[in-house]
């Protein structure tokens, strides 16, 4: 990864050890569970995961599927080369490549599902912008876009800190601006509270469907 902000290029550096230092943040099983029931996959759907590092999600996912397929995206070449790596040791058939959201490389009305999963808070405005476009785009009219995001922070210091540091990283827009659903040809279907990421940080699900 050339480009990308400094919190992505962190990851980035950081992908050999990102599953244990999840596993220690969160109820992985409880976060990840959540987004699966939220899909309500019936077993043929095409699947996309934009942001999917390590692919820990698509793995679970794969267990739902009989005959649909799923397809992971992430901007980190490191992140991709994990999620192939588990991937292969597990025996499950998952299309990774390396991509960037604003930019999808896929055909237009081909997915059921798309998800992002703590990834949309990496993205400034505009590629927030740019990325929902596309998501519309390659999301079947019938479809449904599931993202597990963080909702707003405490405002106590170290939150205050935190955004102050990561202010150009696009984290200070990681909380999801609604405006922008309603540009982009969504609306919201179903919003819920998820669990505390590190004990702290509020993460809030959102099912979107296409309304155009
Ligand atoms: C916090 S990790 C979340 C990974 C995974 N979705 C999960 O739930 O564990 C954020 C991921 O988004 C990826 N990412 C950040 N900006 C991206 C972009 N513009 N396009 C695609 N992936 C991106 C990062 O490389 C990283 O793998």
């Amino acid at each position: 990864m050339k480009n990308g902000h400094f919190i992505t290029r962190l990851l980035e550096l950081g992908a050999g050890i990102y599953d244990p230092l999840l596993r220690l943040s969160v109820d992985e099983r409880r976060f990840r569970g959540r987004l699966t029931e939220l899909a309500e996959l019936k077993g043929d759907e095409q699947v996309l995961d934009i942001g999917c590092g390590t692919g820990t999600l698509d793995l679970m996912l794969f267990k739902l599927l009989d005959n649909g397929s799923i397809c992971g995206i992430d901007v980190s070449s490191e992140m991709v080369k994990q999620a192939k790596r588990k991937t292969q040791r597990s025996g499950c058939k998952i299309n990774y490549k390396g991509g960037n959201a604003k930019e999808l490389p896929y055909k237009s009305d081909v997915f059921d599902v798309v998800f992002t999963s703590l990834m949309y808070h990496h993205l400034t405005y505009e590629e927030k912008e740019e990325t929902l476009k596309e998501i519309h785009r390659v999301l079947k009219l019938t479809g449904r876009y599931i993202s597990a995001e963080f909702g707003p922070f405490p405002d106590d210091f170290f939150h205050r800190m935190f955004i102050r540091f990561t202010r150009s990283s696009g984290m200070l827009q990681g909380l999801y601006p609604p405006d922008l659903i309603e540009i982009a040809g969504f609306y919201v279907v179903q919003q819920m509270d998820g669990p505390l990421l590190g004990g702290h940080h509020p993460i809030i699900y959102r099912v979107l469907r296409r309304d155009t």
